[in-house]
């Protein structure tokens, strides 16, 4: 009871801080530092979750501990990506063994949503075969398989100390006495809020819905609670079977959804290998397909380690240049080879092996760009509701763990499980639809990212970690859909070729190339002129877009402090240590 007293008022302390907007901190060469702290660290998308996560490392939790009540805070504090109708990846890094003989644990979890089983390839197709694009967007008929929360369950499960009912505790506790909102929060409610009406119709979710949301006022979430104490209760009992369940199929059942009982009943995250790859004398631990994030970063990185990117400059009309002409490349392996590889053998060696992606590369030049014309064609994006959340934790035996979750779009399908409270994903998106036609973030796909019963669907999601010299070096990773695995790329880059701090790196404007579309998109009012006049004269059409990567990461410093970098300029993100 203590705890949570105390809890509650770090919390509120913290939200205050928060508020001030702290400036960040200087060294005396200037180096601008994100949080700096000796024994753990949690960045994420909210200071309170962030909060909830340092209170759990401080309690003896590790960083599993950590995880999960963050993962479970962000459900509560962050809703239009937070969740526990949705899913996600893990990549660990676990000390293990003992000070004569350590073993470094590195590994992955696929808490991925799967398709309906009566899901089938031409779902969204009407009976011309046209595309119905807002049907795997909205709506019931876009969910797959929530699976966050049997993530959560197995990731305890392997790696957790404390107990799951403790974990649980503060997130029900800022769901029953609510939290204040920020700006950012209710600029996305306002936005929204239509679409909430037009997807719930027969149950209001009458607590997210008023005529204007203000900053600061406070949002209380009474079904999601009583959700979230099932869970706490009876673990993965208390979502995939009795009073959520039937509360899900009673949802679906309402809007002409497929997840039945039994798709609820047999989902199951998997432990997977991760993808391990060099740059340098770092190494790469990432995740592995179904997302395309840790093959395409490998191949992004591998392929820039023979450019003098650090001679030309960050953000470079050359470096950009160069590094956009690897991302074309990388996409279009993407669109063709990636997808579940539990229903599709994905060439994985192949893409990887130094001596393909070197000869991919090979026709890159340095004053022209490569059209992507003569590849088939995908439509221009869609649409501008992405959403996703990236944490990172690093706690005092310097375990680590990167996690990457989402809903997809922001309030995902924008469905809320009447009675339960929380919102559906609209993941089924991520499928390719129909071969060539793209996906709200531009991306193509064919065979092996069609629709299948049970099936995974491929993702961008790139939770990262890297090692230096043997030894943990930072944790990485972001939102921004297919944008997510070039804001990784440059954010590692920043560091290791441009001397950032994390912070900085952070900070550091982003672009993005991606094949099709076949333009570099840019943050706009970020790039000087003769920068963008440069890349016009290489032959680049350039986008200009509000905002690239909202990262949230960790640096173990060479004296072993860790330097929090959260994304403060573009969202409310926010690293919190001790
Ligand atoms: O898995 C994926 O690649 C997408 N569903 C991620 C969506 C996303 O990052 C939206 N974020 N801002």
């Amino acid at each position: 009871m203590k705890f949570f007293f105390r809890l509650q008022n770090i919390i509120f302390a913290l939200f205050f801080v928060a508020c001030q907007q702290i400036p960040p901190q200087k060294s005396p060469i200037n180096k601008v530092f994100g949080t700096l702290n000796k024994n753990g660290m949690i960045a994420s998308a909210h200071p309170l979750a962030s909060a909830v996560g340092v209170e759990i490392l401080k309690k003896g939790g590790n960083a599993a501990d950590a995880s999960v009540a963050v993962f479970f805070a962000l459900a509560v504090v962050y809703p239009r990506a937070g969740n526990i109708g949705g899913g996600g990846f893990a990549v660990c890094r676990w000390n293990g063994g003992n000070k004569t003989k350590p073993v470094v644990e590195k590994t992955t979890l696929d808490f991925r949503e799967t398709s309906p089983r009566q899901a089938y390839k031409d779902m969204y197709l009407d009976k011309d075969g046209n595309a119905q694009l807002q049907l795997s967007l909205e709506g019931h008929l876009a969910v797959g398989i929530p699976s966050s929360v049997d993530g959560m369950v197995e990731l305890h499960k392997k790696y957790g100390k404390l107990t799951w009912k403790e974990l649980l505790q503060p997130s029900i506790e800022l769901a029953e006495k609510g939290f204040a909102i920020t700006q950012n929060e209710a600029d996305y409610l306002n936005k929204y809020n239509k679409d909430f009406m037009t997807n719930n119709s027969k149950h209001l979710p009458v607590h997210l819905i008023k005529p204007k949301w203000h900053k600061g006022e406070m949002l209380y979430q009474i079904d999601l609670a009583k959700t979230l104490k099932r869970i706490q209760n009876e673990g993965r009992k208390g979502f995939y079977e009795g009073e959520t369940a039937y509360l899900i199929i009673q949802e679906m059942q309402k809007g002409k959804g497929i997840i039945t009982t039994e798709d609820l009943k047999s989902y199951h995250s998997i432990w997977r290998n991760p993808i391990i790859g060099n740059y340098k004398n770092c190494q790469i631990i990432t995740m592995a397909p179904p997302s395309s994030g840790g093959i395409a970063l490998i191949q992004l990185l591998q392929a820039s380690e023979k450019y003098p990117l650090r001679k030309w400059g960050h953000n470079s009309a050359k470096t950009i240049h160069v590094m956009s002409e690897m991302a074309r490349r990388v996409y279009a392996d993407r669109a063709t080879h990636l997808g579940d590889p539990d229903f599709y053998k994905v060439p994985q060696e192949m893409l990887l092996n130094k001596d393909y992606i070197s000869k991919r590369m090979s026709n890159i030049s340095l004053t022209e760009r490569t059209s992507s014309q003569d590849i088939k064609q995908g439509t221009v994006t869609r649409m501008d509701s992405y959403e996703t959340t990236h944490f990172s934790v690093v706690d005092a035996d310097r375990n680590a763990i990167s996690i990457t979750t989402t809903l997809n779009g922001n309030y995902g399908s924008k469905v809320m499980v009447a009675g339960a409270g929380f919102f559906l994903n609209n993941e089924m998106d991520d499928f390719s639809i129909k071969a060539g036609v793209a996906n709200q973030f531009g991306l193509i796909g064919g065979v092996a990212n069609a629709i299948a019963p049970n099936k995974r669907m491929l993702s961008s999601m790139t939770p990262t970690i890297v090692e230096q010299d043997g030894k943990l070096f930072m944790v990485v990773g972001t939102p921004g859909g297919s944008t997510i695995i070039t804001a990784v790329y440059q954010t590692i880059l920043n560091v290791l070729e441009h001397n950032m701090t994390m912070q900085e790196a952070v900070d550091a404007k982003k672009f993005h190339h991606q094949w099709l579309p076949d333009e570099i998109m840019l943050e706009e009012k970020s790039f000087p002129e003769n920068v963008q006049i440069e890349l016009i004269k290489y032959g680049h059409t350039l986008r200009y877009v509000p905002s690239l990567g909202r990262m949230d990461c960790v640096r173990v410093l060479p004296d072993g402090t860790l330097e929090g970098g959260s994304d403060r300029a573009r969202a409310d993100n926010m690293s919190i240590g001790y």
